[in-house]
């Protein structure tokens, strides 16, 4: 490890034992927040190589530029319906998702008045900041970085990907018939896992769930998941929000089999199971529950209208028809190779998911004819 990892991995270690001295314990969640986004320190905000090749993960919006083509064609129907529409996504990363689709919808000459960019790390804004000015200035010049998701209202798309699974999770113990909370002491410098009774909202929040789990099964939840998805909707006045990441539905995420829980992390395309190594260096997700997601969306508001898996999605929404086997046959076999990565179920076809809702906005959405809702 080089010594500036090591002097960012030391640093926020000793701020995580601080911050657990002051408080006594910290909770799983807590813990996940300081190691992705403590400021300057933490993995989002460290100004680390993240993503990308080069990075830790690739995101299905760094593989190439079908991603945000397909989506494109998909929001370029919604965007024609609503009156100067705003284009908002949630976590842009290096800004590559904004990147593409801005010349995409461009192309097809239905730009959004505005592209509002709502990102929670100083480093990836800067990043992102750097990208976007090599736009030419009618692209650039409707780019926006907002503190916050804006209440005031609007008519629009809201668009996040892999950025649920990047929220700070709870983990939960079931354990004499009541479910137990992972908090995290610290003896000789070294986190120590407890567990200990939930706070009585979050308590109620697993009581709600009525899930079926036997004693000693181990899991994670997003308590916070109806507040952030009201937060980011609160000014939608119309239009649609639509989520990807990765996950299941309820019923199989919180499996029988699946007793320790879908948390990974990623250093280097590799992953592994040990939130409290290389603390700062290494990715920490957890799978999403697209169940709790449709009911949050449902929560704020808005109307689900449909959910499928990403292969299903982009190859519904013609992600064929930028194939085409007369092109010079190395690009026509790089954008194959890219297609296969997004579509296929044993790489990122199956495994993603996307859900959309709607608010005051009953036209169907392209990509969404293959709807799971048995799933959820
Ligand atoms: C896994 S990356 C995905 C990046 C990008 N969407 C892509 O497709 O490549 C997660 C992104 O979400 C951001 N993020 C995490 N929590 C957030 C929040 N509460 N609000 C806004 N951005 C957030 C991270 O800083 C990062 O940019």
């Amino acid at each position: 490890m080089s010594d500036t990892l090591l002097q960012i991995n030391q640093a926020l270690q000793h701020r995580i034992t601080s911050e657990i001295k002051q408080k006594g314990a910290i909770s799983f969640a807590q813990f996940m927040a300081m190691a992705l986004y403590e400021p300057g320190l933490g993995y989002y905000s460290a100004g680390l190589n993240k993503l990308g090749k080069d990075g830790d993960f690739i995101t299905s919006s760094e593989l190439g530029t079908l991603f945000a083509r397909c989506h494109a064609t998909v929001f370029a129907e919604v965007l024609r319906k609503l009156s100067s529409p705003t284009l908002m996504e949630l976590g842009a990363g290096t800004g590559q998702f904004c990147f593409d689709i801005l010349q995409a919808l461009d192309a097809l000459q239905v730009l959004p008045e505005k592209y509002c960019i709502v990102e929670i790390s100083a480093d990836l804004q800067r990043v992102q900041q750097q990208k976007l000015s090599q736009l030419p200035d009618h692209l650039n010049s409707k780019i926006h970085w907002l503190e916050r998701p804006p209440e005031k209202e609007f008519e629009g798309i809201i668009f996040a990907n892999e950025v649920i699974d990047a929220l700070p999770v709870e983990i939960f113990k079931k354990a004499e018939n009541k479910y137990l909370r992972l908090m995290l002491g610290s003896e000789n410098q070294q986190l120590s896992e407890k567990w200990q009774p939930f706070p009585e909202h979050m308590a109620q929040y697993l009581t709600d769930m009525q899930l079926d789990l036997a004693n000693g099964y181990r899991s994670e939840f997003l308590p916070q998941l109806d507040a952030w998805i009201s937060a980011i909707t609160t000014g939608l006045k119309k239009g649609m929000l639509m989520l990807v990441d990765y996950g299941y539905g309820r019923r199989t995420y919180y499996h029988p089999q699946r007793n320790t829980g879908t948390l990974v992390c990623q250093r280097r395309h590799q992953a592994n199971f040990n939130p409290y190594q290389d603390i700062g260096l290494q990715d920490i997700t957890a799978f999403v529950d697209f169940t709790a997601v449709a009911e949050s969306m449902e929560l704020a508001g808005l109307n689900v209208t449909g959910y499928t898996t990403q292969g299903d999605f982009l190859l519904d929404a013609g992600i064929n028809q930028w194939l085409n086997p007369a092109d010079e046959y190395s690009s026509y076999y790089k954008l194959v190779s890219e297609m296969k990565q997004l579509v296929l179920p044993e790489e990122m076809g199956e495994k993603f998911k996307t859900i959309v809702a709607v608010k005051n906005f009953n036209y169907p959405i392209k990509g969404y004819s293959n709807s799971r809702w048995k799933e959820l």
